[in-house]
């Protein structure tokens, strides 16, 4: 993989992405035509260098969150991270891996899945005070639940517990709830060589969301097509 702004040659991904604390990150893939999926999943959309940079956006993480549509389509499973990333992490006085965090209002999760039953670290569901109880008591068995009425609840309670370099990993509805409470500092946008050509969403839902927010270009970074940007949010 090469650098082309804001030096052209190789790149030390480490240091590229180096995340800021606190800072709130997004991390997607899209199609040249804009399109979060092909045929219903992002992985269509992904390539080796791809999953290079989610993996080390990962291990720069405290904490990764994720919603639960897109950990139900994704078929999410315990995050693991390679043994190199894991001596890095440990070499930044980090612990081996980060947590996930599902958000989910409706708590329509199975604990029986991998996420949960097969995770290094215990989960957390950061969820809402109207979710359901049976569901709460259930995912009790394998996860930490954090209840809060809004994104910046859960953010200050995810910081209680020094979780304050977040990592989110979409979906689009997830996205655009962010960026409606303006919580998010940083866009890591994956363009895809594809035009998808299909009905699908964006990297953003946000219905009747304020209109348009500008985004600061960091760098971009390219392999084998695959141009990989790096945007601050919303501010100049
Ligand atoms: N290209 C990429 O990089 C990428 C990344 C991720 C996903 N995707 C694609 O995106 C599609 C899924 O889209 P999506 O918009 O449904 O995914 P999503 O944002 O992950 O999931 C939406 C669900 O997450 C929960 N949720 C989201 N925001 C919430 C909030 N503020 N408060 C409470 N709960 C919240 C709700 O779960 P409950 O219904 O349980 O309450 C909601 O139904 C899939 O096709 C997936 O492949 C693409």
């Amino acid at each position: 993989m090469r650098e082309l702004l804001p030096r052209a040659g190789e790149v030390d991904l480490f240091a590229a992405y180096a995340q800021a604390d606190p800072g709130l990150r997004v991390n997607f893939v899209s199609s040249a035509d804009g399109a979060a999926a092909l045929d219903g999943r992002s992985d269509g959309l992904s390539g080796p260098a791809d999953k290079l940079v989610f993996r080390v956006l990962r291990a720069l993480a405290d904490v990764i969150v994720v919603g639960a549509g897109t950990a139900r389509i994704e078929g999410y499973g315990a995050v693991r991270l390679p043994a190199e990333h894991r001596d890095w992490r440990g070499a930044h006085g980090m612990p081996p891996a980060p947590p996930l965090a599902v958000v989910s209002r409706s708590l329509a999760l199975d604990p029986a899945s991998p996420m949960f039953t097969e995770a290094d670290v215990r989960p957390l569901v950061l969820t809402g005070p109207d979710a359901p109880t049976p569901a709460r008591q259930a995912l009790a068995e394998v996860a930490d639940l954090i209840t809060g009425g809004s994104a910046a609840e859960w953010r200050a309670l995810l910081a209680e517990r020094g979780l304050t370099r977040i990592l989110c990993e979409g979906g689009p509805r997830l996205f655009g709830s962010l960026l409606a409470e303006d919580l998010v500092d940083e866009l890591c946008l994956t363009l895809s060589p594809v035009l998808a050509r299909q009905e699908a969403p964006g990297i953003a839902e946000q219905p009747g969301g304020d209109g348009p927010v500008r985004l600061g270009l960091v760098h971009v970074l390219e392999d084998d097509g695959y141009l990989f940007l790096r945007y601050t949010v919303g501010r100049d």
